[in-house]
């Protein structure tokens, strides 16, 4: 799809959780906050909202989203376009259901699902085949963190994680960097120092692998424990390109918040460019 990357995206993962009747409600909440005019924002300081709600909901949810500014998302794939795979979700199904993009390498699917690099790897090449725009998480656990191994867990999960992806398709890729620390956690923050700090090591390691025009284009989210106090100050952080919402993308007036800081951020911004 065709957007301004680095133009402030701030998605709603809703992970595991919500019964039907609370994803229309949670849903219905988000694009009636939102509004067609884009909460009164001007066509020129829109932020990209996207919320990805539970593969049951898909449908669901879809329907809501029609005709609104907010995208819809999912949460993971399987990288086959069809066969006996019980249980998985391929690709095409996604797209049919009006999906945009896909969420890949989330932190709970690395270490509760036991995903590798190589797994992940094979879905964002098939997901970037098929046409989904990606969201690639990458982040380090926090013994990795105090053993000084961010930098280097980051370089492999980008390295193992974008292996042999298509030049022509990283304008349709973003990377989302969710220390596993920061995650769902109320005691372990990010300070907006430390996601400035990754997402710089991260465009630098980007920058490697594709070029300097590449990495400069590239979008980069903060995700873990992004609230409506502290979504500003990490939004307005130089490199900070977005934010990947768990929990408070369930409580719509929080997320809704979020999305208000995005934009101040993104007016700011532009104000001193
Ligand atoms: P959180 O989740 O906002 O609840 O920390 C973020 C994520 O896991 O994407």
């Amino acid at each position: 799809m065709k957007r301004d990357l680095r133009q402030k995206f701030v998605v709603g993962n809703w992970k595991m959780h919500t019964t039907a009747t609370e994803a229309m409600q949670l849903a219905r909440a988000v694009v009636d906050g939102i509004g067609i005019d884009g909460m009164g924002v001007k066509e020129d300081d829109r932020v990209f909202v996207m919320i990805c709600p539970p593969f049951p909901y898909l449908a669901l949810v879809g329907e809501i989203l029609k005709g609104s500014r907010v995208l819809l998302g999912a949460q993971n794939l399987y990288p086959e376009k069809e066969g006996a795979f019980t249980g998985e979700v391929s690709p095409t199904m996604l797209l049919d259901l009006g999906c945009k993009f896909v969420i890949l390498g989330h932190s709970e699917r690395r270490h509760k699902l036991g995903e590798s690099d190589a797994f992940i790897n094979h879905k964002v090449r098939v997901a970037l085949a098929a046409g989904l725009d990606v969201i690639l998480c990458v982040g380090e656990t926090l013994e990795q963190r105090k053993a000084n191994q961010t930098e280097a867990l980051l370089d492999r999960q980008l390295t193992c994680g974008l292996a042999d992806v298509p030049a022509d398709t990283l304008i349709r890729l973003s990377i989302a960097y969710e220390p596993v620390w920061a995650i769902g956690n109320l005691e372990h923050h990010a300070t907006p120092q430390q996601a400035q700090d990754a997402h710089a090591v991260i465009r630098r390691r980007f920058a490697q692998m594709f070029g300097e025009k590449s990495a400069q284009a590239l979008a980069i989210q903060y995700g873990g424990s992004v609230k409506p106090d502290n979504a500003a100050a990490l939004l307005c952080r130089d490199g900070v390109d977005g934010a990947l919402v768990g929990g408070a993308s369930l409580i719509a007036d929080q997320f809704l918040a979020i999305v208000l800081a995005a934009i101040s951020a993104s007016r700011t911004k532009r104000k001193s460019a």
